[in-house]
């Protein structure tokens, strides 16, 4: 099957492309290089006999998109294509619109056009806002704590619409807990092109030196050692779990958690790094972060039953993967 990756060179979709190359899959990417490096390309390709081909450009790009579907037989898509920090989300809503809402809009039109039987679409557990946890994806669509966040519910929305008009393509939405980890060979892994003000790439740049100390955005939560509690999955697992989703694809919409069902706090992580990597993390609690909530993880028991996928992989694989990633980026500046 010959599958399109929106996307493909940034974090979650290299490591999926990389999975799908090497399960036999072709592969195209689309990727307009706004957060990504070509340079990633080498890396999903290495150690595949079967490579990746890839286009850049952007999925707001009719004309491009009619080529792509006409040179190739796309069967299926796989759409990570988007911005993702919420920070920048809130300073520039338009940008969010146009990119994530209008992108996915233009791009899921071109394939009920084109006759491509499956999407896969990245949604975030953003969307559940303050919904108690565990959550499961019948828990009503919480309130919207920013742009970012919104672009998601609106894409969601635009989906199950396209379906209930046109019957096609056959649709899977994912919704990712904490993304984190890197590839375990250390072929793969995070950009920490600009700062999305996320955990992982915050204590990485301690680890590095880069910035002094972490801030742990409250301590007076209702959890048990009073800061924020996530569901951090291993991007390994959210890779396998697209493997699964375009595997096991039934007729219609369906949505899926991608989360490890296990909540773990900023001191958990920030203990379970130091003890993997034997690096030391200062820290000083402060205020609550804005649009924070206290406590968010996921009743993966949908995606268990359905697709047969689980997290397999823990928080000490995480730490110790995102901190290899970097610390091999650090040592080939060096060379
Ligand atoms: P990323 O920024 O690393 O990857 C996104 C890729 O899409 C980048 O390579 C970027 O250059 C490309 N891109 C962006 N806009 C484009 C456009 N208009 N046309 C073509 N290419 C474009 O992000 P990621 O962490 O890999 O996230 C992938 C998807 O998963 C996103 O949709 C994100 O919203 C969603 N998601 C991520 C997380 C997480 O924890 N990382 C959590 C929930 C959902
Ligand atoms: C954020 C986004 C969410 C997105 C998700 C994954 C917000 C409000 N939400 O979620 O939309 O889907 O990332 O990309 O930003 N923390 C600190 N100090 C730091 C950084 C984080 O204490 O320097 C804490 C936070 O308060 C939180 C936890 O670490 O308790 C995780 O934060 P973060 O990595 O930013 O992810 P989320 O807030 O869960």
């Amino acid at each position: 099957m010959k599958v399109l990756v929106t996307g493909g060179l940034g974090f979650i979709g290299s490591h999926t492309t990389h999975m799908l190359l090497k399960r036999g899959y072709k592969v195209l990417i689309l990727d307009n290089l706004s957060n990504s490096r070509l340079e990633t390309l080498d890396g999903i390709n290495s150690s595949c006999e079967n490579k990746a081909q890839f286009v850049e450009g952007d999925i707001l790009d009719r004309r491009l998109l009619d080529q792509i579907f006409t040179s190739h037989d796309v069967q299926g898509v796989i759409h990570f294509a988007a911005l993702k920090s919420v920070k920048e989300s809130m300073e520039k809503p338009e940008r969010y619109h146009l990119n994530n809402v209008e992108g996915t809009e233009r791009l899921l039109g071109k394939c009920i056009q084109h006759g491509v039987e499956r999407f896969v679409f990245s949604s975030s557990a953003a969307i559940y806002g303050n919904s108690r946890s565990p959550v499961s994806e019948d828990a009503e669509i919480g309130e919207i704590l920013n742009p970012y966040g919104g672009s998601k519910i609106k894409c969601e929305q635009i989906l199950r619409n396209a379906y209930s008009l046109h019957g096609k393509p056959d649709i899977t939405i994912l919704r990712y807990f904490n993304v984190a980890g890197a590839h375990p060979e250390g072929i793969l892994g995070e950009e920490m092109r600009t700062d999305d003000g996320n955990l992982m790439s915050h204590i990485i740049r301690i680890a590095t030196g880069e910035i002094e100390k972490l801030f742990i955005y409250g301590g007076d939560y209702d959890t048990p050692d009073g800061t924020g509690i996530r569901d951090y999955i291993h991007v390994m697992d959210v890779a396998r779990g697209h493997i699964h989703a375009l595997e096991k694809q039934k007729r219609g919409v369906h949505i899926y958690n991608l989360g490890s069902g296990k909540g773990t706090s900023v001191l958990q992580i920030l203990q379970s790094f130091e003890k993997v990597n034997g690096r030391r993390i200062a820290y000083e609690i402060v205020e609550r972060r804005e649009g924070d909530i206290g406590v968010s993880f996921a009743d993966p028991s949908k995606a268990m039953e359905e697709l047969g996928w689980w997290a397999e992989l823990d928080i000490r694989d995480i730490v110790r993967d995102s901190w290899d990633y970097q610390w091999r980026l650090i040592q080939d500046m060096c060379k």
